[in-house]
């Protein structure tokens, strides 16, 4: 059978993967897609080198490997079967992917901005077309959690998914729990290092992870991308104190993203969409993730809890899942476009409206820490507040107050509230002539 004909644009850390794995396995991946997967076309910048290095990999390993910098002359390209879009944003790979697919192409990409921000668009126009998009890499780099979502857990009503999503996230916050640093010497370690950006605010401010969670909620709740309604808070406000304390009450703090489904009386009420620092106990699998690994644990009823593990980012586990997807468009392009596994898991015309909640009606518990004065009464005033509006403490830490100071940290976990409670509650307690300076709140969840 004649091979199916891949042209590359981008040879950047996952280009040059996906070049390297195709070139070192591809007799083995030929035997499971039942017929060669090539790359005949390289696009690629020569303002970044890569357009160099591109030429110089093709040119050593293999003849016949057309190289240039003009990635519009592939999407264009009549020979070419599938479009492999590793050039990241949501500009110019917007155009080409709509491009491409109006050609009639297939396309794998890993861009997760692109889909959270413009899937509904892209899905539709391969629906209508007839051709695969395929975004495995999307979503945490080389673990297989979208072939999970949407084929292996097709059984279960999924009820919630939690992930350590972001590497340079979990790197830092590993680091600083371990070292007791505080988040810029991390930061900065981690950029030296290359785990994080020159410009890190993607991965710190959670932008990063909160695109791979709404492509995950997507599939796993069968509703449309809505990037513009999740929420994300990020890591750089998070002090090692709170690490430590957090610690001492037997927590991790892990960057995660949640979506949950939310129960009415009758129906769905909505979908809980948010990524923020969160402690959870140290002794689920999950808070165990160091470094820049990563980790997504999804509930289904069926099934219960599972954990899926790997590294979320890096040259080859990335290059692994785009050739995944390859294998699948390979076995699956002659079939019929009504008989394939549909993009978001969902028959296009079956997804849902259940609406996103926003976070002041998310359902969770919390960890307060007040720095409030060291005198009778102090605490009556506090539990009061919580108690009228009906928030109930879980655990309590106050520290002691170093020598010769009148203040001291004092740290509540609560049971299950409302966000609206707890942050109305805060505010008259930050009021209070006892409470020193701004509470700190963060969100914390069992993971039961
Ligand atoms: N920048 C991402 C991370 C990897 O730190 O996990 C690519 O999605």
């Amino acid at each position: 059978m004649k091979p199916l004909r891949v042209g590359l644009l981008g040879f950047g850390t996952v280009g040059s993967g996906v070049w390297n794995v195709l070139q070192r396995n591809g007799g083995e991946i030929a035997r499971r897609a039942g017929r060669e997967i090539v790359i005949t076309h390289v696009a690629a910048r020569a303002a970044d080198g890569s357009l160099e290095r591109a030429r110089a990999a093709c040119s050593e390993k293999c003849d016949g490997v057309t190289v240039l910098d003009d990635a519009a002359a592939i999407v264009h390209d009549p020979s070419i079967d599938i479009v492999c879009e590793l050039i990241g944003g949501t500009t110019v790979a917007r155009t080409w992917v709509l491009d491409a697919i109006a050609q009639g192409k297939h396309v794998v990409t890993a861009n997760k901005a692109l889909l959270a921000h413009y899937g509904t668009e892209i899905f539709a126009a391969a629906h209508d077309k007839g051709v695969m998009v395929a975004f495995e890499a999307a979503v945490a780099g080389g673990i297989p959690i979208i072939k999970a979502l949407r084929e292996g857990l097709s059984a279960n009503r999924i009820e919630w998914i939690a992930g350590i999503i972001n590497g340079t996230s979990n790197f830092i916050l590993s680091t600083m729990r371990e070292t007791g640093a505080s988040f810029s010497d991390v930061l900065k370690e981690a950029q030296d290092l290359g785990y994080a950006e020159a410009d890190p605010t993607f991965d710190v401010e959670g932008i990063d992870a909160a695109h791979k969670l709404t492509i995950m909620a997507s599939i796993a709740f069968g509703i449309p991308m809505q990037f513009d309604k999740a929420f994300a808070e990020g890591i750089t406000k998070l002090t090692r104190e709170d690490i430590r304390y957090a610690e001492e009450l037997g927590y991790r703090i892990k960057l995660l993203g949640i979506a949950r489904r939310v129960h009415g009386s009758v129906a769905d009420k909505g979908i809980e969409l948010r990524v923020h620092p969160t402690l959870i106990p140290e002794k689920r699998l999950i808070a165990n993730v160091e470094g820049a690994m990563n980790a997504v644990l999804v509930k289904g009823d069926a099934v219960g809890p599972t954990l899926y593990y790997g590294a979320g980012a890096g040259s080859e586990p990335t290059a692994s899942a785009v050739i995944a997807d390859l294998v699948d468009v390979t076995r699956m392009h002659t079939a019929d476009p009504e008989h394939r596994v549909p993009h978001l898991a969902f028959q296009p015309d079956q997804l849902s409206i259940i609406p996103i909640l926003p976070i002041s009606e998310v359902n969770t518990s919390y960890y307060l820490r007040l720095r409030v004065l060291d005198q009778s009464g102090v605490l009556a005033d506090i539990t009061r507040i919580l108690a009228d509006h009906s928030i109930s403490i879980e655990a309590f830490l106050q520290k002691e107050a170093t020598q010769g100071e009148d203040e001291v940290d004092i740290i509540i976990l609560t049971h299950l509230a409302i966000e609206k409670d707890v942050r109305t509650a805060l505010t008259k307690i930050e009021a209070l002539k006892s409470v020193k300076d701004k509470g700190v709140l963060i969100r914390m969840e069992g993971l039961h």
